[in-house]
């Protein structure tokens, strides 16, 4: 399973149609843990839902298995490649509905057993499977919507702060295994994160985003330890100064 993608962009749509991001060059070749990190509003989303083909970019392209986006149909790109919501959407009806709906989807037997193992792995095994998926809380909503996606078993995850409204137990279990996962079946995990130190632990190689590009592509120890842009220098020092002023407030 190999990824390119090349040359790609994004226009803001105002009136002054300026680039969100452009030039985006990158590539996977073997499966790994990238962590997509930069500040709020630098695209980071929309390269992940590019990837995930919930939307056009406005240059270049991205080839999954040596072939070009639009040479795939989309639904067999989005079974290789799934993307779980920063802003977890629930589909109409049951836990349980929402649960069936990737196998109906993609019209494959319905796993009961590892839908039960991944709820249980999340904390979500006390959860009445018949209660309507809009009552869960935000936390137990953004569980769900992982166990969905992982229900596809893809090659690819794009996980978009999956881990961002939960607790810390929850927080740390969809960690454990999201990278047992990536360990046990070379699950390519893209990852953006606005956690330094799980980006740090989880990720093999970083990708940050700033001035409208990809502006490193580094492996994951080297980023942090020597950045070579300004701009992630800054950014890691700011997020080492709120990494201690929380460790004060506690
Ligand atoms: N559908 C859209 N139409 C117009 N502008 C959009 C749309 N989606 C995102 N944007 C704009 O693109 C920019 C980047 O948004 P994006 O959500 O990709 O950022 P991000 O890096 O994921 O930020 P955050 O860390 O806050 O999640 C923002 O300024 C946003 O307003
Ligand atoms: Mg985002």
């Amino acid at each position: 399973m190999t990824i390119q993608i090349e040359a790609l962009g994004k226009q803001i749509h105002s009136s002054t149609s300026t680039w969100l991001f452009r030039d985006v060059n990158a590539s996977i070749m073997e499966p790994t843990i990238i962590g997509i990190l930069g500040k709020s509003g630098q695209g980071k989303s929309t390269l992940l839902r590019i990837l995930g083909r919930l939307l056009q970019p406005d240059a270049g392209t991205v080839f999954l298995e040596k072939k070009e986006m639009s040479l795939w149909d989309p639904r067999a790109w989005r079974m290789k490649i799934s993307y779980v919501a920063q802003q977890a959407v629930m589909l109409p009806g049951s836990v349980e509905d929402n649960l069936r709906t990737v196998s109906t989807l993609h019209q494959r037997p319905f796993d009961m057993k590892l839908a039960s193992d991944l709820m249980e792995q999340l904390y979500m095994e006390e959860i009445d499977w018949s209660k309507p998926a809009t009552q869960l809380s935000g936390g137990e909503k953004q569980r769900l919507a992982l166990v969905r996606s992982l229900m596809l078993q893809p090659s690819v995850l794009l996980l978009d702060e999956v881990t961002a409204s939960l607790d810390t137990k929850s927080k740390q279990a969809a960690e454990r295994l999201l990278v047992d996962l990536h360990h046990q079946t070379g699950t390519t995990l893209i990852w953006v994160t606005h956690d330094l130190e799980e980006a740090r632990v989880a990720c093999k190689r970083i990708w940050f985003m700033a001035n409208h590009q990809l502006a490193e592509d580094t492996e994951c120890e080297a980023f942090f330890h020597s950045p070579q842009s300004v701009e992630a220098r800054e950014f890691l020092q700011d997020g080492n100064v709120h990494a201690a002023l929380s460790e004060v407030q506690r």
